[in-house]
């Protein structure tokens, strides 16, 4: 069943099947017709998506390449393909532009000139970075990282950044700093929103963190994803990675990132405090209030687009990483 602009409470969300579903790639980008966060709708009737769209898209994925880049060994590959760059970038969320998938053209108008991150709060250094101060001061390498969404589906993507970790070092938090809030660039005139009419949104979109979290080797800020600077839909140019929480966590389009003695208040958390954590660590045994997380629905590549149903993994696969943060708690 498809609901056209379904309020939160209407949206059913596509069963999660055994069988492997196989799309035709023309039909694809146009025929992903997203709701909202936690509730995704295909539908498969989608009209043929335009030569002159396609080369839209893909202009809109040319972005400069960063170099010299070398990857991480460390997070070089994990145990399934990187998924196919036109199609990360034509399905994604960013509900300052939309509610449903297909926001890649809207994110166009996302001003990213002189854009400038302002780091703040309780740090001995505060700073204004601007673009060229994080590629020069940070190291920037490539870490190929699982992604997944609470919405369960996931992706490989292959980011471009540096780790959270050496903005610490950086600015040095004082003691007093307990968490993190990371704030997403706001202007209502080039941002029109979700078509669901939720009452008032809490804009800016905000995330946040514990301390202990961002000083994690994985958490990582991205500029860049298939070895150029970010495309806008991905959120350019600076936003946040954190492969072993649900993607809502990775704020996009950054321009503060504030260290704080309290937990923040965040966008999806205000919203719907019962359906979206503040930790939202990937975990198969716990089910969103709305469906099941055992499983996932990955997106990759291949002669033709599928979805593949896989087992999700606890803390999407990087326990070795992140499990010492969270020994006395059931997250
Ligand atoms: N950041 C902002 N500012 N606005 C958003 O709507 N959506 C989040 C996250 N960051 C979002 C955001 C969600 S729900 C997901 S799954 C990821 O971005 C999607 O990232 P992608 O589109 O690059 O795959």
């Amino acid at each position: 069943m498809i609901i056209r602009n379904p309020k939160p409470w209407q949206n059913p969300r596509s069963p999660v099947t055994s069988k492997r579903l196989y799309f035709n790639r023309r039909h694809f980008i146009k025929s992903l017709i997203g709701t909202t966060l936690g509730a995704t709708t295909l539908s498969l009737a989608g009209c043929e998506t335009s030569n002159s769209e396609q080369a839209a898209l893909k202009e809109t994925l040319n972005q400069p390449k960063i170099s010299p880049l070398s990857t991480n060994p460390k997070f070089a590959s994990v145990n399934r393909p990187v998924t196919d760059e036109i199609l990360a970038g034509s399905y994604n969320n960013f509900y300052e532009f939309g509610g449903n998938k297909s926001i890649w053209s809207k994110a166009q108008n996302l001003p990213t000139d002189n854009w400038q991150v302002e780091v703040t709060g309780l740090v001995k250094n505060p700073k204004t970075y601007d673009l060229d101060d994080i590629k020069k001061q940070f190291p920037i390498e490539e870490r190929i990282y699982r992604f997944r969404c609470v919405e369960a589906w996931s992706m490989v993507l292959p980011w471009v950044g540096f780790p959270m970790k050496e903005l610490i070092k950086a600015v040095e938090p004082t003691s007093q700093a307990k968490f993190v809030r990371f704030t997403s660039f706001y202007d209502k005139k080039v941002m029109p929103g979700p078509m669901f009419n939720f009452g008032d949104l809490p804009w800016p979109y905000t995330e946040g963190l514990r301390i202990e979290e961002m000083a994690n080797e994985l958490a990582f800020f991205a500029i860049g994803i298939y070895g150029e600077e970010l495309p806008k839909q991905h959120g350019a140019p600076i936003r946040a990675v954190l492969p072993w929480k649900y993607g809502f966590k990775g704020a996009k389009s950054i321009v503060k990132v504030e260290f704080l003695a309290e937990r923040p208040a965040t966008y999806w958390n205000t919203l719907m405090p019962n359906e979206y954590g503040f930790i939202a660590n990937v975990n198969p045994n716990v089910p969103h209030p709305r469906w099941s997380q055992a499983t996932e629905k990955f997106i990759s590549d291949g002669p033709d687009l599928s979805w593949e149903i896989k087992e999700t993994q606890l803390y999407n696969g990087y326990q070795k990483y992140v499990a010492q943060l969270y020994q006395s708690e059931k997250t």
